[in-house]
């Protein structure tokens, strides 16, 4: 079976602060921040919410493939940042854009949540359950960042990246991927979100913002990724010189450029713009994807590789021949 990426679309949020602006209400430099992670600026919301911006991206997807809403069979939203608890995203986008037909729901694996989203989708669309689906990664970071904390603030920006995707009869699979978790290294990167507060039990008011080990992601990151995707290459005989590029979560540049070393692949293969939009968790591999798509450096008979990493933490890569 192939599942064909026929569209994709991205959004950003409207608000944009630089390193410069950090630098107004935090102890940092614009300096610092490029130096030990690439990011010179990121987009943060001006009030647009995460169903708003994955909306808009799902939108341009769908423009982009001449796709109409109405014949879309499956919606998953990946995302860790959602404003309302209930109905989840992807129903709140199903309204939006009128694809009535839909099943719709979201999913959260962090800043993999989109590679599991898409890694779904690719088991629903093989089963033969559905024959297309639109894939969003979409966040509003900035409502969880602690701002006044340096070692998070000044990583992370809004935004949304979607794909539009058919299942098209072939006998050999163009899409296969490698997914794990390993939920006991969980509090290196986390944020409390509700209470419990109920006639019984109340437990004490937490921060509800981002909190992480930074170093031991970092670890964690340049650790697993390598090995991964040489793992999921090795399982399906793919010689690594054959991956055309690999479009890998924009979390930091000196990760990426630590994992492109490791693979012993130049850095020409891991285009990135963690520079311009800051770490956008799920939205960050549908952005580039995106990005690289309409500027012609994806393109159609490529052999491309993602990879996905987070809180969870979640991990995990998959190979597509686009
Ligand atoms: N500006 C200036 N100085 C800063 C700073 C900032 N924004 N953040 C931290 N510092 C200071 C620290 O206070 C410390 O000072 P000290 O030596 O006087 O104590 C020094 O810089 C080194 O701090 P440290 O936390 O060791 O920096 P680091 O080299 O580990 O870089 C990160 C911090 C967050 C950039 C880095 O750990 C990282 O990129 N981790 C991965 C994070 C990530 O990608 N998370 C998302 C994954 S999905």
């Amino acid at each position: 079976m192939k599942m064909e990426i026929m569209g994709t679309g991205s959004e950003l949020a409207k608000g944009l602060l630089t390193n410069d602006d950090l630098t107004q209400f935090m102890e940092t430099s614009d300096e610092w921040i490029r130096e030990r992670t690439g990011i010179e600026k990121r987009h943060v919301s001006l009030g647009e919410s995460v169903a708003d911006l994955a909306t808009e991206a799902a939108l341009k997807a769908l423009e982009d493939a001449k796709a109409d809403a109405k014949d879309i069979e499956l919606i998953i939203v990946a995302s860790c940042s959602a404003e309302d608890a209930l109905p989840c995203l992807a129903c709140q986008v199903q309204s939006n854009i009128g694809a009535d037909k839909a099943v719709a729901f979201d999913l959260n694996a962090a800043c993999a949540g989109f590679l599991f989203a898409l890694n779904t989708t690719f088991t629903y669309l093989k089963s033969g359950i559905y024959k297309n689906a639109l894939v969003i990664g979409a966040e509003v970071l900035s409502k969880i960042i602690d701002w006044t904390d340096r070692g998070t603030g000044i990583l992370f920006g809004d935004g949304a990246g979607a794909v539009y995707v058919e299942a098209k009869m072939q006998d050999e699979d163009n899409y296969r991927f490698l997914q794990r978790a390993c939920g006991a290294k969980g509090s290196v990167l986390s944020c409390v979100n509700r209470d419990i507060n109920n006639p019984l039990y109340k437990s004490e008011v937490s921060k509800k913002k981002v909190v992480m080990d930074g170093k031991e992601v970092f670890r964690f990151a340049v650790g697993t990724i390598p090995a991964c995707i040489e793992e999921l290459l090795s399982i399906n005989n793919i010689d690594k010189e054959e991956i055309d590029l690999f479009l890998l979560h924009q979390a930091n540049k000196r990760i990426i450029t630590s994992i492109a070393k490791k693979l012993g692949t130049g850095m020409e293969k891991f285009p990135t713009n963690v520079e311009k939009v800051g770490n956008m968790s799920s939205a960050s591999i549908p952005v580039l994807l995106d990005e690289c798509k309409k500027s012609g450096l994806l393109k159609k008979g490529q052999k491309v590789v993602l990879s996905g990493f987070g809180a969870g933490l979640t991990y995990g890569a998959s190979v597509i021949d686009f």
